[in-house]
């Protein structure tokens, strides 16, 4: 496993992976790892020849100063867990070395960028948009991998691939959960315990809505998940929706067709963490 921190350098040992024709798949990352950014390595390990990995904490993405001043930062530790995986290359590069110059590019995403995260988040999108699009364009991968965990940003990510027509394959890995329950973030690590000891309630309800889907209407379900969270003295719901899993409209009526995702976001504390849970509805 080697660590490149430029552009010149990585496309240096990439240039010889493309030329023998090997299949290179792309883990994009903002560090400080755990399980569900290793299941993704894994995942890029059994379906590609080379693994590059980047860690990069994307300024452009983060619409809320401190929460970027306060974003965990542990390049040594990535390291050492990656040299435990299947990944061959790490990406780390600077801000300056990403963005020689500011990047002014506006995308447009339609309603997948103005509901949920892209709602409460203005401009996250577009600053997620930018770094992938520059990251892709620098590594040229063959395959993507990027998890569910972050749903919306998987909609942005493969209309991104549509809008340029990037010739990469975006595949979509499971969320990684804590044995309590609780989705595997960066983020967990700045929780107080007390909030972390009651954060697993998040999927608790989850599930729970899951299971009660075929029993109670949509604005029920809605209503029951804000109520049994917000309960928790710590927890406070920021917005749960239920959205069709292409689309991201709201779903009305059960009846109406295609998948349908519960996708939420819960302050718990100063910590934002997010969700989502598939509803079967039979
Ligand atoms: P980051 O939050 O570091 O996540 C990197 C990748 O890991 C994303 O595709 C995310 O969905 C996935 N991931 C995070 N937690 C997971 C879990 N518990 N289970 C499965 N996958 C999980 O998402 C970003 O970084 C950035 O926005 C990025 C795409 C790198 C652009 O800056």
């Amino acid at each position: 496993m080697e660590l490149y921190t430029t552009i010149t350098s990585l496309q240096n040992v990439l240039k010889a992976a493309h030329s023998k024709g090997l299949k290179i798949g792309f883990v994009p990352t903002m560090g400080a790892l755990h399980q569900g950014h290793l299941s993704l390595v894994e995942t890029a390990g059994s379906l590609c020849d080379i693994v590059v990995v980047s860690i990069f904490v994307n300024p452009t993405q983060f619409n809320d100063k401190n929460d970027l001043a306060n974003y965990p930062r542990t390049l040594e530790s990535d390291m050492k867990l990656l040299s435990t995986t299947c990944c061959d290359y790490i990406f780390s590069p600077s801000v300056e070395e990403v963005y020689p110059v500011p990047d002014t590019r506006n995308f447009d995403f339609g309603n997948l960028e103005t509901v949920m995260e892209g709602a409460f988040r203005p401009g996250h999108f577009n600053g997620v948009a930018q770094v992938v699009s520059r990251l892709f364009e620098i590594v040229l991968p063959d395959i993507a991998f990027f998890g569910r965990k972050d749903f919306q940003q998987m909609a942005i990510i493969k209309d991104l691939v549509r809008q340029m027509n990037f010739p990469i394959e975006i595949v979509a890995c499971d969320i990684i959960r804590e044995k309590d329950g609780l989705a595997m973030s960066s983020r967990n690590k700045l929780l107080l315990p007390e909030y972390r000891d009651c954060a697993p309630k998040i999927y608790h309800t989850l599930k729970e809505a899951k299971y009660l889907a075929n029993l109670k209407t949509v604005s029920e379900i809605k209503e029951y998940v804000l109520n049994q969270i917000n309960a928790t003295q710590l927890l406070r719901v920021e917005y749960f929706e239920i959205v069709d899993d292409t689309t991201l409209l709201s779903v009305k009526n059960w009846n109406e067709p295609g998948t349908k995702v519960g996708c939420i976001a819960v302050y718990a504390g100063k910590v934002r963490l997010i969700d989502n849970i598939i509803l079967d509805i039979n």
